[in-house]
């Protein structure tokens, strides 16, 4: 009998995909992520766990309708700390001329303090710099494949504290007497959709190692800033354009947002999904 070719429509099929490089990072053009189907978004959903970064250009929407898209692709984190007031599961990025910081401007995976952190960061850039404002993204697949065996096996073993006052009291005074979450992560995680294993500490949010004494603790973790922030090889990087929406995956990559345009404007919105604990699989 002859096979029959019943795939069914893939995303992938009906869009340009350009790697970014072999690492970390897939383009894909002629998607218009407003009229994907359930299938689709799953496929998409599979494919943001494998390359971690995923951008789609001119994605014209509102930003009701961007909230809407997001929830399509789990159920909506609310950040602890600058929900937008009239839309909770929305996060403004806005840096212009009177901005004293702009968020994101460290090697970081988005809000690790949670319990259950966010699984997937949809950010919609409407405004862009003429220049500059580029965010980079680190793979964490890449990072702990990278280190030798022992101490792969020796990070199989710490977990860490990720603490939301480090970002958040020290540098945005205006917060300062909120309370922020406190979590116990594993040092590696093991990602749900892929089974493989990534490097979960970042400057953004890990206050220090259990277990370890505290010139330990800083001299591990910067070891392992290091390896995310000196290894371009692990890297990619998005250049915006006018509704440019990127989606990352939180579990298994770092970004790092570039304020390089000062006084200019960049201005856009972040809907994330949330995530599970972190869990390290046997
Ligand atoms: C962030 O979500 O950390 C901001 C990223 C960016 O502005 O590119």
């Amino acid at each position: 009998m002859q096979a029959q070719a019943t795939r069914s429509a893939s995303v992938l099929d009906r869009a340009q995909r350009m790697d970014l490089n072999n690492h970390i990072g897939t383009e894909l053009r002629g998607i218009d992520l407003l009229s994907i189907s359930d299938s689709e978004v799953a496929e998409l959903k599979q494919l943001i766990a494998e390359r971690g970064v995923l951008v789609f250009r001119d994605q014209n929407m509102t930003l009701e309708e961007q909230i809407a898209m997001g929830r399509r692709f789990g159920e909506l984190h609310v950040h602890p700390a600058f929900a937008d007031k009239d839309h909770p599961e929305a996060l403004r990025i806005h840096a212009d001329a009177n901005s004293k910081y702009a968020a994101g401007e460290l090697w970081h995976s988005d809000v690790s303090c949670d319990l259950e952190p966010p699984a997937i960061s949809m950010l919609r850039i409407e405004v862009v710099p003429t220049a500059g404002g580029d965010t980079a993204f680190a793979s964490m697949y890449a990072a702990y494949e990278g280190l030798s065996k022992p101490m792969q096996a020796f990070l199989l073993h710490l977990e860490a504290v990720h603490a939301g006052d480090i970002p958040y009291r020290g540098a945005f005074k205006a917060v300062s007497d909120q309370e922020y979450p406190v979590n116990v992560h594993p040092v590696v995680r093991t990602h749900p959709f892929t089974g493989r294993k990534a490097l979960y500490v970042n400057p953004g949010f890990t206050d220090k190692i259990k277990g370890l004494r505290a010139r330990e603790s800083k001299a591990l973790l910067e070891l392992l800033y290091d390896v995310v922030a000196y290894n371009v090889e692990y890297q990619c990087r998005v250049h915006w354009e006018p509704q440019t929406l990127t989606m990352w995956d939180n579990r298994c990559t770092q970004h790092f947002a570039s304020w390089d345009y000062f006084p200019q404007t960049r201005s856009g919105w972040r809907v994330t999904t949330r995530g599970e604990r972190p869990f390290l699989a046997p």
